[in-house]
Parts: structure tokens; sequence; C-alpha cells
């Protein structure tokens, strides 16, 4: 670890990458901050920050037991190694509803159209090695085909994780993907909560019972459609309809997906500026508290199963860049502010069959956290620039697995999303750290005079330990348009292939102030 002043940090800094200097901008006052959790979150879960895969792209992020796939396997372990535990990986989404699971199968089939489209994902006893790419304390949320109306492809489907994955990772089993969007396709017209809650019943006590599940093993919901009162269903409709009279629910789930490039209105809408917003993003995961909170009435969990900024797979030069680090990064420690257990980060490619007129072709999602292998689009196997959200987040929960985190007012300053966390294993009185996340727009074409302009300096003296000097790690790049994954830093370092690369930056505090540029994020170790 290389220790050096705020002030090296910063030549260093701004040397490496450009970034934001510690100039003029304006000096922000926090509020007191309670020196206990006494109006904070509930313990935040360590694998918060999650990850859900495509089924039919699993075996492409994971490779298998004689290629296991090094950039996702190092990148795993760089999270597994701040919170002492690997993400929930959770292989899902649209391909699940029509995929079959087949003994003597190969580990991956897919048949598809000749633009791109998936129409049926068969695997085979093979497809499971994709665990050994991930961190053995890694659980697995396995989902089965709902979608398809056929229970045995779904009883072979759990019946095979059982075997393969075995009960020490398996977490719960998922049926079917969304099945609020199956109206009208797989489903009646109008098929609705009750109807879906009706099958869910029928099915988990089926299941159940013809495989010997214990209690209290599915996860209800994974609805797409945002909790409106336009929403077909979701985790309130459900429960009052009766899913969690049973015994046979473990957690709730629901997808989050701001914006969309599935069609033009919305397509227009998702644009870095948009995104990288703290108000749109507390203002829309705010939806879910209502669901959230009919969960933890039943008490059981509420995750987010699936979830990124721009459904239908992304949007070119905004989900791409770094700026989609600063917008995971404010939506994850809000979402963790809020009492979701888990979110599982949406990896993939584009599926030609989600929309008729979507802007995206086949290909990797531009939302993914890294591009696993070499492709015509992408070029070389690396980590995105937003990888580095996760390497924030994952430090501001650390490893005691007693933190709890609170989003602290600061009024006038509507770009700046400030977390306090609390940790009672490293501090008993005072937070333990702070995440600040200045969302101001700083491109790389910004001159630097307007760069500096969106500089934020907090004064932390009051929250600092007697003989202990703060740390500051920071999360930055040359702007948060940067595509360039190499320059895009935490902590001075960057990650593009799944390892630190460069001298490690732990700067201090500046007479108990430290200074967060604009489209920066810092977390403040006290
Ligand atoms: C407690 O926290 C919530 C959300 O963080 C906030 O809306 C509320 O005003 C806080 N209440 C008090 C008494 O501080
Ligand atoms: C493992 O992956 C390699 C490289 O993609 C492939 O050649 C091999 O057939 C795979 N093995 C199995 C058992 O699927
Ligand atoms: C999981 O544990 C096994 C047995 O100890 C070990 O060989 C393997 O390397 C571990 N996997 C990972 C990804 O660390
Ligand atoms: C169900 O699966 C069968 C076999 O793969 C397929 O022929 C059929 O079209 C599927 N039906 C639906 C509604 O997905
Ligand atoms: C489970 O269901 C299958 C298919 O309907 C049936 O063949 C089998 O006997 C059942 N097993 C048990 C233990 O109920
Ligand atoms: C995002 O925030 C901006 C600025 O507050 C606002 O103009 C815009 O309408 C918001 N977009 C969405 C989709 O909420
Ligand atoms: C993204 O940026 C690149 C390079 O600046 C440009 O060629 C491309 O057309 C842009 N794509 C979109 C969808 O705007
Ligand atoms: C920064 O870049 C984004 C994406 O190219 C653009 O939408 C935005 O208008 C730019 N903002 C400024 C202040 O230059
Ligand atoms: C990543 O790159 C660095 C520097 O080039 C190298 O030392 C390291 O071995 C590489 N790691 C992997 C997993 O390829
Ligand atoms: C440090 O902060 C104190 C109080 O905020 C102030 O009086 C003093 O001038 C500052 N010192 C420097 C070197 O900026």
């Amino acid at each position: 670890m290389k220790w050096s002043t705020a002030l090296l940090a910063h030549v260093a800094l701004a040397a490496a990458v450009g970034g934001a200097s510690a100039a003029s901008g304006s000096t922000l006052a926090l509020p007191p901050i309670s020196a206990h959790p006494t109006n904070a979150s509930q313990v935040i879960d360590r694998r918060l920050a999650s990850f859900s895969f495509e089924l039919s792209f699993l075996p492409t992020f994971a490779g298998n037991k004689s290629h296991p796939n090094v950039l996702t396997r190092e990148l795993m372990k760089r999270l597994e190694e701040r919170t002492g535990l690997g993400p929930d990986i959770r292989p899902g989404g649209i391909t699940v509803d029509s995929s079959v699971f087949d003994p003597n199968a190969p580990a991956l089939t897919l048949a598809q159209s000749a633009t791109g489209g998936i129409y049926k994902t068969t695997f085979g006893p093979e497809f499971f090695e994709f665990l050994g790419t991930f961190p053995n304390s890694s659980r697995v949320l396995w989902s089965v085909n709902l979608g398809n109306n056929t229970i045995g492809f779904a009883q072979a489907g759990i019946k095979a994780a059982i075997q393969h994955i075995g009960w020490d990772r398996l977490l719960a089993f998922e049926l079917g993907n969304e099945a609020d969007h199956y109206g009208g396709g797989s489903r009646p017209r109008g098929w609705s909560s009750a109807d879906y809650t009706a099958q869910f019943l029928g099915w988990t006590s089926f299941l159940t019972r013809n495989l010997s599940l214990p209690h209290n093993i599915f996860l209800a919901g994974g609805f797409a459609e945002d909790p409106t009162s336009a929403a077909p269903m979701t985790t309130v409709s459900i429960i009052e309809d009766g899913a969690d009279t049973t015994g046979v629910v473990k957690l709730f789930a629901q997808h989050t997906y701001q914006y969309s490039t599935c069609d033009p209105v919305r397509d227009a809408k998702a644009t870095l500026p948009n995104l990288v917003n703290h108000r749109n993003v507390t203002a829309y995961l705010d939806l879910w508290k209502p669901q959230i909170a009919a969960a933890h009435k039943e008490s059981k969990e509420f995750i987010v199963g699936e979830y990124s900024s721009v459904s239908c797979s992304g949007k070119q030069n905004v989900t791409d860049t770094y700026g989609q680090a600063l917008w995971l990064a404010d939506t994850i420690l809000y979402g963790g502010t809020i009492n979701i257990a888990r979110m599982h980060l949406h990896q993939g490619a584009t599926l030609v069959f989600q929309s008729s007129q979507q802007a995206n072709s086949a290909g990797f999602s531009w939302y993914d956290l890294w591009y696993p292998v070499e492709t015509d689009r992408y070029g070389a196997p690396r980590a995105a620039p937003s990888f580095v959200a996760y390497l924030l987040v994952t430090e501001a929960i650390g490893y005691s697995g007693n933190s709890r985190f609170s989003l602290i007012d600061v009024p006038g300053h509507d770009d700046v999303a400030v977390y306090a966390i609390w940790d009672p294993a490293i501090r008993s009185s005072g937070i333990a750290r702070l995440a600040v996340l200045n969302l101001a727009v700083r491109n790389e074409s910004t001159p630097s005079e307007n760069a500096a302009d969106t500089a934020v300096t907090l004064d932390l003296s009051r929250y600092l330990q007697k003989g202990k000097a703060a740390t500051v790690k920071r999360m930055t790049a040359p702007g948060l348009d940067s595509k360039d994954s190499s320059r895009v830093t935490w902590a001075g370092q960057s990650y593009a292939n799944g390892t630190a690369e460069g001298a490690e930056v732990v700067e201090k505090l500046t007479n108990g102030t430290v200074t967060v540029g604009g489209s920066e994020g810092v977390l403040v170790f006290f």
C-alpha cells in the first residue's frame, strides 16, 4: 500500500488520468451525523452488489472447467477480497423461459434465428461448470422455465441444480422471468396477479413434494414493470393474492431498469445527464418502497433480481462509459439505504426478440460490467469503465457484516450524494466510512476552469477520530464520458484486465477536508 500526502496524491492523480484538480468549486457543510445508526438502513448484506447473467450467455462469461474465463474469475476475486464473500449469481433472464435441461446434452446448445434471436436454450450437466469460475462463497439463485407452462421443464431444471450445484450453494429457485410480461404471449391476454399467484402456489406445492424440497426455498415475483398503478402484478399484489400462505417463499424480487432503448421515445431520454442524476436515481428506487415494506411485513427479504440503467441491452456512449459507474454507485448505495437486500446487475448480450423497434443489434450488451471474450464490436476482453463502482461499493460495505447506511441530506447540492456508513466492528461510536459522489457533469472535453467549478469541498473535521488519520480512496476518470477502462481508476489503480494496475494512491484529508471533483466519488475511512 502506498501512502502519500493529499497534495502528492492530487498531483499524481492529475498526471495519471487528467482528473479534476483540487481547485475552486464550492464548500459544502454537512449536517450533524449521529454517532450511532439510529435512523439508518438494516444491516447491509455483504452481497448487496450481486450479479445476474442471461442464462444463454453464462458460459461465455464463465467459461468451463478446462477453460475458465480468467477475466471473470479475477474480477469476482476483486470483490470477494473486499467483503469476504463472493457476489450471489443468478443465471436468469428471458432465455430461461425457453430453456430445457437435457441430461444427455452438451453444455449449451442455442437454437437461433438468422439475426441472432434465441428460440431455445438446451443445457446439459457440463453447463454447471460455470460454478468453478466464481468464488466458492458465491451462492446461486437458480431460475427455471415457467413461460413454457410445462411443469416437467421446471422439475428437471431444479433436479439438475440440486445434483450439479448442491445445497451448500443453492440460495433459492425462481420460476420464470418477468411473468408480468406473459399476458398476450405465452399466457392469455389479461393474465393477472391472481393467475400468476395461483400457478405459483400450484407449481411450488407440486415441486416441493415431488423433489422433497425444504420449506421457504422459492423466489416469488421477479416482475419487469415499474410498480406504478399500471403494473399488472407486484410484490404487494401477489402477497394480497396469497403468494405467501403456503410456506414456500424465501424472498421477493422485482426488476429495475430506469431507462430503455426498447423504443425511440424512451431511447431519446437515455442520456448520461439524465442517468447520472441523484434525484432521478432516488425518485426511481423510491417507487419500490411499498414493495420492500410488503416483503418485510412477511419477514422476507426483498431483492432486485435483475437490473441495469438502460433496458434492451443498454446504449452506446452512455452505459459503456464511466458515467455508468457513477450511476451504479449511487443506485446500489441508495438501494442498500432503503433496505433492498441485494441487487443483481445483469450481464449478457442483446436479444433481438426483446422488441420489434429496439435500437440495438446482437452482441454484448452496452451495459455489461466487463467483456469476457474478444469480439469485433468491443475488441479485447476487459473490464468496462463502470467496474470501479463495484470496488467503491464493496469497500463501502466492508468485511464485518455489520454495516448500515444512511443518505445524508445536503441541501442546495442536488448533484452531491453523501452516504454515512456505520460499522461497529470498525468504530463503536461515530461513522466508520463516508461515501461522497459528486454527480456534476465533467466531461473529457470540459475546459479545466469549468471542471474546477464542479468540485466540492467537504469539511469532515467533526467526524474524525482522535489519534487516527482518516484516509481517502477516489474513483475518477478523465471525464464522465470516458470509455477507456485503463484510464478509469479506483485509488489510483485501473482494472482493465481484472487485476490492479499502477501504484495504489491512498490520500489523507487536507486540514480535515476532502475535495471531490465533478464526476468523482470518494470513500473516506475514519
Ligand atoms: C430517517 O431516514 C429517512 C430516510 O433516510 C428520512 O426520510 C427521515 O426523514 C429520517 N428521519 C429522521 C427522524 O431523521
Ligand atoms: C470448454 O471450453 C472450451 C473453450 O471454449 C471448449 O473448447 C470446450 O469444448 C469446453 N468444454 C466443455 C466440456 O464444454
Ligand atoms: C474453490 O475451492 C476449491 C477447493 O478448495 C479450490 O480448488 C478452488 O480453486 C476454489 N475456487 C475458487 C474460484 O477460488
Ligand atoms: C414449449 O416448449 C416446446 C418444446 O421446446 C416448444 O415446442 C413450444 O413451442 C414451447 N411453447 C411455448 C409457449 O414456449
Ligand atoms: C415426481 O414427478 C414425476 C413426473 O410427474 C414422477 O414420475 C415421479 O414419480 C414423481 N416423484 C415423486 C417422489 O413424487
Ligand atoms: C432526470 O432528471 C432531469 C433533471 O432533474 C429531468 O429533467 C429529467 O426529466 C429526469 N428524467 C427522468 C426520465 O426522470
Ligand atoms: C458513439 O460514439 C462513437 C465515437 O464517438 C460514434 O462513432 C458512434 O456513432 C456513437 N454512437 C451512438 C449510438 O451515438
Ligand atoms: C457531456 O457529455 C455527455 C455525453 O456525451 C453529453 O450528453 C453532455 O451534454 C455533456 N455535458 C457537458 C456539460 O459537456
Ligand atoms: C494484467 O496486466 C498486468 C500488467 O500488464 C499483469 O501483470 C497481470 O498478470 C495481468 N493479469 C491478468 C489476469 O492477465
Ligand atoms: C485549517 O482549518 C482551520 C479551521 O477550519 C483554519 O482555521 C485554518 O486556517 C486551516 N489551516 C489551513 C492551513 O488551511
